[in-house]
């Protein structure tokens, strides 16, 4: 008998959606033909890898028609729900009448998700370059903050992520996910703010302060004295969804600044509405930067990503010529356009906002009872619960993890896992999850914690 029939109390919530019937390769054939063919690189994880072949909405079907309830949401970007009818319908309008013609050409649905983005953006970050990923987004950021200021050194947060491509990765500060080649120009990784795991002392706001002082002092020791940029997501996610420190964005851009240098926001996961309070993870922090860099929920799946910056830094990066063949896509675009409306006029922000307090309650409650979880975090739908075996060394519960993970999946709810110990749950489910999905998933945590602890 599985754990569910056992231990969980509740059904998944109804759900009128019936899947097709899977008539494709099987799993042990799908396996084998990615074993021998598709890049060693490329994993799965579970110990017995998940044929997912449908999706409707909050939840994804197996082979086998089983339904499981996604938290994490095709890693944080289906943002609207796994086929959601709207977006389909505009993407499937603009199959039958174009495909792909290039951004050499005018076409409606470029500009107008510019000009819908833009709109959603503090005034001034006016102009959009829109690419495939958020990778190459960041790529461009920072060539366009290079040139903008002519300084090479950039500042970004140990224990970021910022992408896979030369130069993101370079940005990016966890071992684990860098390869020993040369790094694509000079970047130094200052201190992360969060205070769970700050090597500073105090509380969360000194922290910040000494934090901030780690920039200062990194420019003044490791680069010239000027820098190009800043670049840091407002709340980190493959890091861990860890706290942003209250004060500690608003003084590292001034000190940025003071040094010659523009602000990057990489909102590839916190954008769209995903923390609850505000459409984009900066305005948590009450600070403007310069550039954003935004990807994932942007599309609800289809590949698109963009740089948002003003007039003047992009200037910059117009003195040669530059293009991206898929960038402006007029399929992403229609995706990109419906999105938006679809989060607008489902009130997903909000849903964000109300279901993910509610979460986050339910995992507090979780902590009290479970000494597994050290800390519980994160902001709307952006949520980690990071598990440690000793609440005062925090010894990462790194295998403890891997079971709850496991377990969960046996109850049906799918979440993520990251932080650089690889111990911390994250939950950051498609923005139309429900009250009732939240409290399944919250039982179907206890239960399994309940197993693992
Ligand atoms: C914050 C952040 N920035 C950039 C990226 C890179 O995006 P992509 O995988 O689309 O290149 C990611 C991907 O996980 C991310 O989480």
């Amino acid at each position: 008998m599985s754990l569910t029939a056992r231990r969980l109390h509740r059904e998944l919530p109804q759900c009128d959606h019936r899947p097709a019937p899977y008539a494709g390769p099987s799993r042990e054939e799908i396996l084998a033909t990615r074993r021998a063919h598709c890049h060693p690189a490329i994993f799965t994880i579970y110990r017995e890898p998940l044929l997912i072949v449908e999706g409707w909405m909050q939840y994804l079907y197996d082979d086998a028609g089983t339904r499981y309830l996604d938290l994490i949401a095709g890693i944080v970007t289906v943002s609207c729900g796994h086929s959601h009818p709207r977006v389909l319908a505009r993407v499937k309008e603009q199959i039958d009448r174009l495909q792909h013609a290039t951004t050499i050409y005018l076409h409606p649905n470029f500009p107008a998700l510019a000009k819908r983005l833009t709109d959603k953006l503090p005034p001034g970050l006016d102009v959009v370059y829109f690419t495939n990923s958020g990778s190459e987004a960041n790529e461009i950021a920072i060539a366009m903050a290079r040139l903008y200021t002519g300084n090479e050194d950039v500042i970004a947060l140990r224990n970021g992520y910022h992408g896979g491509t030369s130069g993101a990765m370079t940005l990016t500060s966890h071992s684990t996910w860098k390869f020993p080649l040369p790094p694509a120009g000079r970047v130094c990784h200052a201190v992360c703010p969060d205070p769970y795991r700050s090597p500073f002392r105090g509380t969360p706001e000194e922290i910040a302060v000494q934090s901030v002082a780690d920039i200062r002092d990194l420019i003044r020791f490791s680069t010239p004295g000027k820098v190009a940029a800043f670049i840091a997501e407002p709340i980190q996610g493959v890091g861990g969804a860890t706290h942003g420190a209250p004060g500690y964005l608003g003084r590292a851009y001034e000190v940025v600044r003071e040094h010659g240098g523009v602000c990057i926001s990489d909102e590839v996961q916190t954008g769209f509405g995903r923390t609850g309070e505000h459409f984009w993870g900066f305005e948590n922090f009450a600070v403007t930067p310069d550039i954003v860099t935004m990807a994932k929920g942007i599309a609800n799946g289809f590949p698109l990503a963009a740089v948002v910056t003003r007039m003047d830094i992009a200037k910059a990066f117009a003195t040669r010529i530059h293009f991206n063949t898929y960038g402006g896509n007029p399929i992403s675009m229609a995706a990109g356009l419906a999105v938006l409306d679809v989060i607008e006029d489902e009130g997903l922000q909000e849903n964000a906002r109300i279901v993910g307090g509610y979460l986050k309650e339910g995992l507090r409650a979780l902590q009290a009872r479970h000494r597994l979880i050290g800390d519980v975090r994160g902001m709307g739908l952006m949520l980690g619960v990071e598990l440690v075996r000793d609440r005062n060394t925090k010894e990462p519960a790194k295998e403890e993890t891997l079971e709850l993970f496991e377990a969960l999946r046996e109850l049906r709810v799918l979440v993520g896992k990251g932080g650089f110990f690889g111990n911390v749950l994250r939950i950051k489910p498609p923005l139309c999850v429900t009250r009732e999905d939240a409290e399944y998933a919250i039982e179907a945590l206890d239960v399994a914690l309940a197993g693992v602890s």
